[in-house]
């Protein structure tokens, strides 16, 4: 069983798409284990982009995302992390195929809607950043044996 970090970023939050986004993952099948609306701080934020340090986007994304609320999650499920990065799409919405989040939703390279970790090791890390452990919940679903 695989965890991963999934942010519904600013503009996912102002545009009131939350609803829509996690249903999109309660359909796919995966269990939620934590749930939290945050405003991040910017040494939240500078911490989560740590590897874009530098890159010529990085202080708009660190403005970006501390503009608003966020809604952090950890989703988890049999591959979580590839299955959550394909219902997102690529990180360009006009590139993103119909049909994922950032490909109906999102037109923008910056301004597209959700965050989810890019490796297992990463999500542990990033799951660490944003949750303290008592506030994720272990539990199984009724439906789970057919979900699979
Ligand atoms: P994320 O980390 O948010 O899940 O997105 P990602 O893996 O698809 O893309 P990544 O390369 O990690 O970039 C992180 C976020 O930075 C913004 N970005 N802006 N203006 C630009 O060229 C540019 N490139 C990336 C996006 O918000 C992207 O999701
Ligand atoms: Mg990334």
């Amino acid at each position: 069983m695989q965890q991963t970090l999934i942010l519904l970023k600013p503009d996912c939050v102002q545009r009131r798409l939350i609803g829509n986004v996690i249903q999109r993952f309660e359909q796919k099948g995966l269990r939620l284990a934590g749930l939290k609306l945050v405003q991040s701080s910017k040494e939240l934020a500078e911490k989560h982009y740590a590897v874009h340090k530098g890159k010529p986007f990085y202080d708009s994304l660190l403005s970006f995302l501390t503009s608003g609320p966020t809604v952090a999650m950890v989703w988890e499920g049999r591959e979580a992390v590839a299955v959550c990065r394909n219902l997102m799409g690529v990180t360009d919405g006009a590139k993103a195929p119909p049909g994922t989040i950032r490909g109906d939703h999102a037109l923008s390279v910056q301004n597209n809607l959700i965050h989810g970790s890019d490796s297992a090791e990463n999500a542990a890390l990033e799951i660490a950043l944003w949750f303290k452990p008592d506030e994720l919940v272990r539990s199984s679903m009724a439906d789970g044996s057919w979900v699979g």
